[in-house]
């Protein structure tokens, strides 16, 4: 069989790794596309390097733009990749331009897509995340669900006949690599000045945060005034924001830090009191490591983690404020993210569907 994955941004890249390490397992012809979405050598090359993931075999280097000309450029340049390497199955991940992109060319060459991590929903149809997903399920093959609640979504939209679950990989990642830390103090501790079980991990990124100034320094007010070291793992698109509204980080417990690579935000969410974040993988990494969150969203695709109580969703600064400072969770054995083995399946699955 042949299999053609198609990444381009930092979280694709985590989930990319057990499925090449899957795909070569068992004997699959995996060819890797990187569509160049993020190209930051802390966003992109140090998870290639940390997570022994094969080089890509095709760079498109599309880089930046609107969402409009970066998902366009990413789908004229496949087609021809796409045309040459005509594979068995054409895999996408997650919510990105990337993703869309890809399962759009794919389906007009009419090659078969699965989607992995298909039917997470926010229902919130302001969200870039929440049109590229959906819109995905719908173009692809085969869906690829983290968890049962995902598939339910899927049901719902009438998708449920080429819906499987598979558990999530991201899960199958997190295990490994902490399993492999050495115990070393995480490296977070030296770089940002910051001692173990008083600071927080911090990482805020997603367009509704970052793109509304009275908002971003409504979060930069309150992540300041918190009762412990805040290290803030600055993504470029918060950094660019918040130069261009004036938003200034410094002045209290924000310790501005440099994104890190996968194996190091293990460790720092590890040695951590507390997150805050608006990702989606980091919020389910937290969980997995029992680390309490708080979200800087008002709605969150990874339920789970707060109906455990894991979780809470926060965006005014007073419930960002009484999220951080929340009781401690009541600890939990339950594993909705499945068993570490996702992407085994995903391959068994793609192997079996060929013809
Ligand atoms: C994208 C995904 C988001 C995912 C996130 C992970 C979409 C719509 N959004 O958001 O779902 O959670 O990746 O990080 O696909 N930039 C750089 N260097 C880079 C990449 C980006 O400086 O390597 C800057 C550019 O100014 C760019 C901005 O960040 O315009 C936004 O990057 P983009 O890839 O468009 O979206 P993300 O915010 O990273």
């Amino acid at each position: 069989m042949k299999l053609l994955s198609v990444v381009g941004a930092r979280p694709q890249f985590v989930k990319l790794a057990p499925i090449a390490h899957a795909a070569a397992a068992a004997g699959v012809e995996h060819v890797i596309v990187h569509t160049g979405q993020h190209y930051d050598p802390m966003l992109s090359d140090v998870f290639f390097t940390d997570l022994s993931i094969p080089a890509p075999d095709v760079h498109l280097g599309v880089g930046s733009g609107s969402h409009g000309q970066q998902t366009g450029a990413i789908l004229a340049a496949l087609d021809g990749v796409l045309e040459r390497e005509r594979p068995d199955w054409v895999l996408v991940y997650g919510d990105t331009n990337s993703t869309l992109a890809a399962a759009l060319s794919a389906v007009k060459l009419h090659l078969p897509v699965a989607h992995l991590e298909a039917g997470l929903r926010s229902f919130n149809r302001a969200m870039p995340e929440e049109h590229n997903r959906v819109l995905t399920d719908h173009a692809a093959d085969l869906l690829l669900a983290p968890t049962t609640v995902a598939a339910s979504h899927l049901r719902a939209e009438g998708l449920g006949g080429r819906t499987i679950v598979v558990g999530d990989v991201m899960t199958d990642v997190l295990l490994t690599v902490r399993d492999s830390l050495s115990g070393a103090p995480a490296s977070v501790l030296t770089s940002a000045g910051v001692s173990a079980g008083d600071f927080y991990v911090a990482t805020i990124h997603r367009a509704e945060n970052t793109d509304d100034p009275v908002h971003l320094a409504e979060i930069a007010t309150s992540l300041k005034a918190l009762d412990r070291p805040v290290v803030l793992l600055a993504h470029p698109r918060l950094v660019a924001r918040s130069a261009a509204a004036g938003i200034d980080w410094s002045g209290g417990a924000v310790v501005l830090h440099p994104p890190l690579a996968y194996p190091d935000l293990l460790a720092a969410t590890m040695a951590s009191a507390g997150v805050v974040t608006d990702s989606g993988g980091l919020q389910k990494e937290a969980f997995l490591l029992r680390v309490p969150c708080t979200t800087v969203r008002t709605e969150t695709e990874w339920v789970e983690t707060v109906e455990l109580g894991w979780n809470v969703l926060a965006s005014s600064a007073q419930e960002i404020f009484a999220g951080v400072q929340r009781p401690a969770p009541e600890p939990t054995e339950a594993a909705p993210y499945g068993d570490g083995h996702a992407a085994e399946r995903v391959i068994q699955e793609l192997v079996g569907r060929v013809g």
